[in-house]
């Protein structure tokens, strides 16, 4: 199980409270779903991955923010050898939409096109575009069978046009938020379709669901840190594999703690790479900033390195906090997982934000409206 390394003085009755919160919360559907996932979905989703592995080389995983980089963290960081996954969606760059169609090329795929919403710009225009690709190749019938949509129970344009065509549907739960939803349908299927073990997922989960001290240690660790001028977080890793693991994190807690003028930045590096680039700043820069390293088990010679970091940093003024992860496989990251979800909750709440909205999302949504009419 993870562990932390560090004390604080928590007010446990005050975490209590906040845990009864968000578990009570309308949104706080992840805080449980690792205890009473329903089993029937799970079998859907193993069934499906099935149907996949056996009609496809590839899976194109259409979707954006916490409807993409969660699997895409795990998968890119335990390389399974389902099959393999194109992302596409996650930019409006025709660009990147080329080389991902170029990736496909002429191997036999399928679709998993993921959004909550099922509005989502990004998403919907290459979702189109593969869609199309689907029907040149295998024509309209076997094109829909080869659809699956993750959305929502009753509303949003995908789930109509799923309806209507009959795509395979799976269901964002209501009472769960886009970045919270790795361990939902909308991570698990492509997570079973690229080769995780998605019970092991689910197990290491489990287990951080049932003593939740080490969360509100390190919740307790930020506020303070916060609270002493500390704006920024760099989250730390030493294995190169992991670096989409950081930009969940990112998303995470940019999106849940960044609102009314407050939050604590997320930033990240991997290490040794970095510190021939962000080292400098790290070691000697502003002192607005700590570092959280996460310590997957790793070999003696990045071992070397990472207590050589913590040593140097320590020195240089940098609070370092330190997350021991015990495995590097799927059990540790669904520890990681939930580790993280409630860590994040619990923050947000000590300051005073809602951990499950995201207001400033829509900004850029209007403009972009208006510039396309
Ligand atoms: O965490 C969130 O809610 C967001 O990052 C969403 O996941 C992201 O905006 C994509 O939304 P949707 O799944 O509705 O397309």
């Amino acid at each position: 199980m993870i562990t932390v390394n560090f004390e604080t003085e928590v007010n446990k009755n005050q975490i209590r409270e906040i845990l009864d919160e968000i578990i009570a919360d309308p949104m706080g559907g992840w805080a449980t779903l690792p205890n009473n996932f329903d089993a029937e979905e799970l079998a859907k989703i193993k069934q499906a991955a099935v149907e996949i592995k056996e009609t496809s080389e590839v899976l194109v995983c259409i979707g954006i923010g916490g409807s993409y980089l969660g699997h895409r963290a795990i998968i890119e960081a335990l390389r399974p050898k389902g099959v393999e996954i194109v992302y596409a969606g996650n930019s409006l760059s025709q660009r990147e939409l080329l080389n991902a169609i170029n990736e496909v090329g002429d191997k036999d795929f399928s679709i998993n096109v993921i959004s909550k919403s099922g509005t989502t710009l990004e998403p919907a225009l290459a979702f189109n575009v593969f869609k199309q690709k689907l029907i040149e190749k295998y024509g309209e019938a076997e094109a829909v069978k080869r659809i699956y949509a993750t959305t929502d129970a009753n509303k949003g344009t995908l789930h109509d046009e799923a309806v209507e065509k009959g795509y395979t549907r799976f269901v964002v739960p209501d009472n769960i938020g886009g970045r919270y939803s790795v361990l939902t349908a909308v991570g698990l299927l492509p997570l079973a379709a690229a080769g995780i073990d998605i019970d092991q997922l689910l197990a290491g989960a489990k287990e951080m669901m049932d003593d939740t001290t080490s969360m509100a240690q390190y919740a307790s660790m930020r506020h303070i840190l916060s609270g002493r001028g500390y704006d920024t977080e760099v989250f730390a890793s030493f294995e190169p594999a992991t670096m989409y693991f950081n930009e969940w994190l990112k998303q995470l807690f940019g999106e849940s703690e960044g609102k009314n003028r407050q939050g604590i930045f997320p930033a990240s590096v991997i290490y040794s790479t970095d510190l021939h680039s962000l080292g400098q700043f790290m070691q000697d820069g502003r002192r607005n900033l700590w570092e959280t390293i996460i310590d997957f088990p790793t070999d003696e010679m990045n071992m070397k390195i990472v207590e050589a970091v913590k040593k140097a940093h320590g020195a240089g003024g940098i609070p370092v906090l330190t997350i021991n992860v015990p495995t590097f496989d799927e059990k540790g990251f669904g520890e990681l997982i939930y580790f993280f979800e409630m860590s994040c909750a619990i923050s947000a709440k000590l300051a005073g934000v809602n951990p499950f909205d995201q207001p400033g999302v829509e900004a850029y949504k209007l403009e972009l409206k208006k510039l396309l009419n």
